[in-house]
């Protein structure tokens, strides 16, 4: 076996937004959550990560570069993931270039690993969880395991809990389990992308200057304060768990909706009840969500979901391709690009919708009307920096094209 080979594989996965959210561990180190967890998997093309992992003998020691940048990957979440997948890691062979890898060998062998998002990292939205499922995802390629997606959910659970839901398309469910070791808290497959094609998804990335307090640390605090927690955990959560399954099944709008809003509402709640409280959405959220509950109700049956993470940054989800061009008529009109920006960077992603909303360019939606379930015709520029518009999207895939691979093959270096 000569030294010099490097062998590589480069994965696409996907983001995920929760619509019944995990929030809450019961054990900190293996990840295990207090409660099940859905989401819905968003569109790659517009939301991913793409990684390319590598191996060769070559190699010194394991090295990661994210978005261009090295990182280091002693923290104990990378550990987990690395060690739980090379403990699976069976025989390679690619007989064309005469490169063999024993079983045993793997445990000696060092990776390079590269990592890419496809949306700002900085903009809040679970570049996490997209990260690391990648990661494992990558991995599990290159080193011949057998686990199937879900066995590998529980692998991705351990970088971040929300990175288990990410190894599937559509809609997906993130089973708390039982057991101490957690082996059964993994995600599986609820309905594929295609079940639910009519829905469209308008993410508004709501500016913000203050710094958020992190997913782990806040749901830590909320775990030792909060007893609305517990409550949820124990009465709210199972209960919704079926009816939100229900609603997806059915593809029972009025259901989804109704269930969505009220989970992201009573998780904001929850943070409110920890001490000291937390607050993630902001004056912009906030307006957004009236704007959507006023026009729910004056539609008199729901239109459009709502839902936010840790972050001010509102995920609307609308029930049809009609209802997402009467949503960005109206989000367009109370947040209007600043004077300097045009419509192509200020919507970003399935640009499509624009044509059904009328919109060409800056002076339509300056022609916009206000709405007429709302009174105040109050205007915010520059609240909101961009808008990206989705889908429903596919699970994680592995990416042939060589082109696409963000090491180089002969050093295995970035490129
Ligand atoms: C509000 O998965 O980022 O987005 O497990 O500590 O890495 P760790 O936390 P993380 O938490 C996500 C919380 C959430 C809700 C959700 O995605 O379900």
């Amino acid at each position: 076996m000569g030294e010099k080979w490097v062998l590589m594989k480069t994965a696409q996965t996907p983001t995920n937004i929760a619509v019944i959210k995990y929030w809450g561990k019961r054990d900190e180190t293996l990840i295990l959550p207090v409660n099940d967890s859905i989401s819905v998997t968003l569109d790659p093309a517009h939301l991913c990560t793409t990684t390319t992992v590598a191996v060769s003998p070559a190699f010194q020691q394991d090295r990661m570069w994210l978005n261009g940048k090295e990182i280091s990957l002693s923290g104990g979440r990378y550990q987990n993931c690395l060690r739980e997948i090379r403990k699976r890691a069976r025989e390679v062979e690619d007989k064309e270039r005469g490169i063999k890898i024993e079983k045993k060998d793997w445990a000696k062998l060092h990776l390079h690993i590269a990592s890419y998002n496809n949306f700002p990292t900085a903009a809040g939205l679970a570049s996490s969880a997209a990260g690391f499922a990648c990661l494992v995802f990558a991995l599990a390629k290159l080193m011949n395991v057998s686990e199937d997606e879900s066995q590998l959910s529980a692998i991705a659970r351990q970088g971040s809990g929300s990175a288990c839901r990410s190894l599937f398309g559509g809609f997906v469910k993130w089973i708390m389990g039982k057991e101490d070791d957690g082996s059964d808290s993994l995600a599986v497959q609820l309905v594929d992308e295609k079940h639910w094609e009519d829905l469209f998804i308008i993410i508004a990335v709501v500016s913000s200057r203050q710094k958020e307090t992190s997913s782990t640390s806040g749901m830590r605090e909320s775990v030792e304060t909060s007893s609305l927690l517990q409550h949820r955990a124990k009465e709210v959560v199972p209960k919704r768990t079926i009816q939100m399954e229900e609603a997806i099944q059915n593809r029972d709008f009025a259901s989804f909706a109704k269930l969505a809003c009220a989970d992201s509402n009573q998780f904001h709640a929850v943070c409110l009840d920890t001490l000291p409280p937390i607050f993630y959405m902001n004056d912009t959220s906030h307006r957004i969500i009236s704007y959507v509950e006023k026009c729910n109700r004056s539609e008199g049956t729901p239109q459009v979901a709502y839902t936010f993470d840790a972050g001010p940054n509102a995920v609307l989800i609308a029930r049809d391709r009609k209802a997402a061009a009467q949503l960005i008529q109206r989000l367009l009109f109370y947040f209007p690009p600043k004077s300097d920006t045009d419509l192509d960077s200020y919507l970003l992603g399935d640009k499509t919708i624009l044509k059904d909303a009328g919109l060409e360019g800056l002076k339509d939606v300056e022609a916009l009307s206000p709405p007429p379930e709302n009174g105040s015709a109050q205007k915010y520029p520059g609240d909101v920096s961009y808008f990206i518009c989705t889908r429903p999207g596919k699970g994680p895939i592995l990416l042939s094209n060589d082109k696409l691979a963000l090491l180089d093959p002969e050093t295995g270096l970035p490129k």
